[in-house]
């Protein structure tokens, strides 16, 4: 009998929710039969104190690995900081069968689908929601919660229901959330397109993990 209690983290893998993110699911399990083609489920362990929460997986990345950040640039820049940090060990081969392990960090995605040209729309982030929360309240050690860009800032603030004006965006910001006991750290999401640019440098990614790490420590 399933425990009515339960919280459901992660959606399954025949989630229905958003036409348009199964229309483009359909479209990749033809042209890709070999990929995850599914929502990919938040990776790490479940005492978890830091959450990052990251914006939807790539068509090339988590939707073809089925682990978050897997597969694509933007996890070659994440994984190395959280290693620096202790977050992580040393493993990370861009591979679901690398050995990665997370110490106490959990990486998942504002919306869960891999969206078209990588931008999922109002109505699904909105829609994705619910396991964002829901994997909030499920870590019950939770200090910390990185949001990587602006998408995954405001869906988390209204997952937390705080609102926008309370807590804008900007790289390296910090908002602290008394009621939850938890501190919000703002990054400049590390795609490759913003560390081509430069608008996100390792530096300026690592002193956002210096912080986290602080303030984990510090609890
Ligand atoms: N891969 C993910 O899983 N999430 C992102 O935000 C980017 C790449």
């Amino acid at each position: 009998m399933p425990n009515a209690k339960q919280i459901i983290t992660d959606p399954p893998a025949d989630c229905s929710l958003c036409e348009r993110l199964v229309a483009y699911r359909r479209d990749n399990e033809a042209a890709y039969p070999e990929y995850f083609n599914a929502p990919a489920p938040s990776f790490g362990p479940a005492k978890a104190a830091l959450l990052i929460v990251g914006l939807a997986p790539g068509v090339h990345g988590a939707n073809r690995t089925g682990r978050p950040f897997t597969g694509d640039y933007a996890g070659d820049l994440l994984y190395a900081t959280l290693n620096k940090y202790g977050f992580a060990n040393d493993r990370f081969r861009a591979d679901p069968k690398d050995g990665l392990k997370l110490f106490g960090a959990m990486v998942t995605n504002a919306v869960r689908c891999v969206p078209p040209q990588n931008k999922p729309v109002g109505a699904e982030i909105r829609a994705c929601r619910p396991f964002l929360i829901n994997q909030i309240d499920a870590l019950k050690q939770l200090k910390a919660i990185v949001c990587l860009g602006r998408i995954a800032h405001d869906s988390t603030l209204a997952a937390l229901g705080l609102k926008a004006k309370d807590a804008p965006f900007g790289h390296g910001a910090v908002h602290p959330v008394p009621s939850r006991k938890i501190t919000l750290f703002d990054s400049y999401h590390c795609s490759r397109y913003n560390t081509n640019t430069r608008r996100l440098t390792p530096e300026m990614f690592e002193s956002v993990f210096a912080s986290v790490r602080d303030a984990v420590d510090k609890g």
